[in-house]
């Protein structure tokens, strides 16, 4: 049985395959209207969602499948003092494929232990986010028409960005790739993340200056500060607006850069660049839910 825990649980041939199939999806939604019928997918939400928890419902539905689940902890059995294997053990009794967000990092392995069908992990804690990843890179593929040689721009909480942490993994495995990671000395990306860039021969540095990165980027993958990891509210404040993309700073940047995030924003892009042919995370959501159908095949149809 698979689960997909973070990113690379996927080969870099079968993340191909994944983005064919949403591709094919896209043009002909028709012929997989019923390819996941009598088919169940649970999402179990112990974290706010709004993306992710109804993009895999939207898919599951649109390849003619049917939902069940809860959005919050208080309304599941969690709250009476249930143990997280012992839900996951149950819910694999009622359904196909379970798609689980959790606050604690390593809960969708743990979850995985337990389960009976193939577990997707749609957030764990601050660590990884890799079906978010699915939807970045489609978005980078059709946008630039490449994987490979790009110097993407990771600007925001890289710390607890766990989004940042599955896209990194995932782009290193290509060629080409260099990171600059723009972040607030206290926000770093994690010290385990660059002990592997290093060991792989990734190339990245670190700066706090967006404006002086900027020029030289292909992407930039805006993030939000992730309150909710904070354990205070004075350094959250301190922090939160550390980076605010303006039409201003996007003056300087090439043409053909794409600006990603992977939602919700709060205040690091402002509203007016919504409107700027760079900015792509509008669709980026789109591409979410045709990766998600496309993963759905794949866990369920093997
Ligand atoms: C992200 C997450 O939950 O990690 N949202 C999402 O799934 N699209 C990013 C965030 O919450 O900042």
């Amino acid at each position: 049985m698979r689960h997909i825990i973070d990113i690379t649980d996927l080969a870099p041939s079968e993340l191909d395959a994944l983005m064919d199939t949403a591709d094919d999806i896209m043009a002909r939604p028709e012929a997989y209207r019923e390819r996941a019928r009598y088919k169940k997918l649970a999402t179990l939400f112990f974290e706010p969602s709004t993306r992710t928890r109804l993009s895999f419902e939207a898919a599951m539905l649109e390849l003619g499948g049917s939902v069940i689940g809860f959005a919050s902890a208080d309304s599941s059995s969690a709250s009476k003092g249930e143990s997280l294997q012992d839900t996951v053990r149950t819910v694999s009794c009622y359904c196909d494929v379970i798609a689980m967000r959790h606050p604690r990092e390593g809960a969708a392995m743990a979850a995985s232990l337990a389960s009976e069908v193939p577990v997707i992990n749609a957030g764990d804690g601050g660590h990884c986010h890799p079906t978010q990843t699915l939807a970045d890179l489609l978005t980078i593929r059709r946008e630039k028409g490449r994987l490979d040689n790009l110097t993407i721009g990771l600007c925001g909480d890289l710390q607890f960005g766990r989004t940042v942490h599955s896209l990194v993994h995932a782009m290193s495995r290509c060629e080409g790739v260099r990171f600059v990671m723009i972040s607030p000395e206290e926000l770093r990306v994690p010290e385990y993340i660059r002990a592997e860039l290093e060991r792989d021969g990734v190339p990245s540095r670190e700066t706090t200056s967006l404006e002086g990165a900027m020029g030289e980027l292909d992407l930039l993958y805006m993030t939000r500060v992730q309150r909710e990891r904070f354990f205070n509210e004075a350094d959250y404040l301190r922090l939160k607006d550390s980076f605010i993309l303006t039409k201003e700073k996007l003056a300087r940047a090439p043409k053909n850069m794409c600006v990603l995030h992977p939602l919700p924003r709060v205040s690091e892009i402002s509203p007016e660049v919504d409107s700027d042919p760079r900015a792509c995370y509008f669709k980026q959501v789109k591409c979410g839910k045709f990766m998600r159908m496309a993963l759905l095949l794949m866990l369920l149809e093997g």
